[in-house]
């Protein structure tokens, strides 16, 4: 049986607002995304995921939803979506749509009507609690900010229920009704040929009956990080039933935002719930050979080992960019042997190729409540003032380095961190062991993590080992370096050394 598309696939997101406008702009649209398709074909990525770009006021600049089956004017309309998708598929690019399921916009039609009347058809739509303005009903917290995940409703008397921002009230899924708004949802765009979701907070849309409160020592932590109930599991499985009605693979990938891969791995169900999931622990490990060593163990243990298909992810627009994190551009390149080479599907945020750090915000353009607007700063697509933008203001300041950092200049120097990308993912391209193969960890040094991939329909094996020490690092390893993160020695026998921050791709004898 061959494998379906997105087990060899690799992933690449774009965030609309920061990617490139098609006019002059502060923000991007859909048919700049399209103009720069050809940057992703020449890249050699697979799959593009779009968040957002559905109506929205825009207070979690776009995760609030007030109209889930169109496109907001900002970004265009659903012909430039049809434009854009049928322009994916022409490069076999896999587009995937972001689906927000666990809250809508306190905008959104159904909330407005909600929040119109008791008695009124959609109040049961959302989680509506008696009580007193002073006391909210549980000890639950809202994202981003230490307040309750409760708002009090003047108008009606009661609290609604909000794991992130006051203005995305979670749905009430225990409603058949909002279950069945939602598969419409679903219908909506995979009728218009879309290949599948990313599911934002999926974990979150299942609620413990009774809302008990959360342990009083977790009570800090955002709610949504804690809930996690059998009800999920059971409303994943009717989505995954509705996807899998439609012909081609189409794809559930699901954002699940617990900080346990063992819970992570629930996820996946018997194979009747979300075909791949997210797995945060890993990005949120610091860069140290023990620790990935430990990470990498778990992710196999707990999602390999229930024949169930990994993620492996390191930057997106809800985190620090790992170049960043990990504080040099040699680390980020090294990291990407990480993500191309372990056993899973990747996914790259854009700019990443670019080896982008977060930008710099000053407290004045601060404009995201959740502190992520370093990571979401415009992608420089060239050296001039504008950087293919046509205004030299976006919405948020550059990234550092613009003028060096830009697709045009990158592109034209072969030793970039841009053409690190491209020979690694074509060389994964070329590689049946590390797409689909088989993955065994090496013994090479505490520093170093090494391992080797085999199988995969009978191709050659291939090793690679990245070493996270302050040193060089000895290894016995024979066979040809294919790929370097710096660049030496490719095509070349490996000659028994990895430099620190180094990583090699090695095809062995
Ligand atoms: C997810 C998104 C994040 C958003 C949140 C609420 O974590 O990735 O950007 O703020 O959900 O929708």
């Amino acid at each position: 049986m061959t494998a379906p598309w997105w087990r060899s696939a690799v992933f690449y997101q774009v965030y609309p607002r920061s990617f490139a406008p098609s006019r002059p702009a502060p923000t991007g649209d859909l048919a700049g995304i399209e103009a720069h398709l050809d940057h992703l074909s020449w890249l050699g990525v697979d799959a593009v995921w779009l968040s957002p770009f559905y109506p929205s006021p825009q207070a979690d600049f776009g995760y609030d939803v007030s109209d889930y089956c169109d496109v907001d004017p900002a970004y265009g309309d659903l012909a430039a979506f049809d434009k854009l998708l049928g322009a994916c598929h022409e490069r076999d690019l896999r587009l995937l749509v972001d689906l927000v399921p666990n809250h809508s916009s306190d905008r959104h039609p159904w909330f407005v009507a909600a929040r119109s009347s008791r008695d009124d058809p959609k109040r049961d739509w959302y989680i509506w609690r008696d009580g007193t303005p002073d006391e909210p009903p549980n000890n639950w917290m809202a994202a981003f900010s230490p307040v309750p995940a409760w708002t009090w409703d003047d108008a009606t008397g009661q609290w609604y229920l909000h794991q992130f921002l006051p203005q995305q009230p979670d749905l009430n899924w225990d409603n058949p009704e909002v279950v069945e708004a939602m598969h419409d949802v679903m219908r909506f765009w995979l009728d218009r040929g879309v290949d599948g979701f990313r599911i934002d907070v999926i974990h979150g849309i299942g609620k413990e009956p009774g809302l008990p409160d959360d342990p009083p020592d977790m009570a800090r932590l955002p709610h949504a990080t804690l809930n996690d109930t059998a009800r999920t599991h059971e409303l994943i499985r009717g989505m995954r039933a509705l996807v899998d009605s439609y012909p081609g693979d189409r794809l559930m990938l699901g954002e699940v935002y617990l900080l346990s891969t063992e819970r992570v791995a629930t996820y996946y169900g018997e194979g009747d719930e979300l075909h791949l999931s997210f797995n945060f622990p890993p990005l949120y490990t610091r860069w140290r050979a023990d620790r990935w060593r430990a990470q990498i163990a778990d992710t196999h243990r707990l999602i390999d080992g229930r024949g169930a298909w990994a993620t492996w992810v390191l930057s997106n627009h809800d985190n620090v960019r790992h170049r960043s994190r990990y504080g040099s551009e040699n680390r980020a390149r090294a990291a990407l042997f990480l993500l191309l080479g372990l056993r899973g599907s990747p996914v790259l945020y854009a700019g990443e190729e670019l080896g982008l750090e977060d930008a710099v915000v000053p407290p004045d353009r601060v404009v995201d409540p959740g502190g992520r607007d370093g990571c979401r700063a415009p992608v420089p697509w060239s050296a001039a003032a504008d950087h293919g933008w046509g205004v030299t203001d976006p919405w948020l300041p550059w990234p550092p380095e613009p003028e060096r950092r830009n697709v045009e200049d990158l592109s034209a120097d072969t030793s970039s961190i841009l053409h690190l990308y491209r020979r690694l993912l074509a060389a994964r391209r070329a590689s049946p062991a590390l797409r689909l193969g088989d993955f065994e960890m090496l013994d090479a040094g505490p520093d170093v993590v090494a391992w080797r991939r085999t199988g995969g329909a009978g191709s050659g094996h291939r090793i690679v080992a990245v070493n996270m020490g302050p040193s060089p690092a000895a290894l016995e390893l024979a066979g040809t370096v294919l790929v370097a993160s710096d660049g030496a020695g490719e095509g070349s026998p490996f000659p028994g050394t990895l430099g620190p921050d180094r990583a090699v791709l090695i095809e062995p004898v």
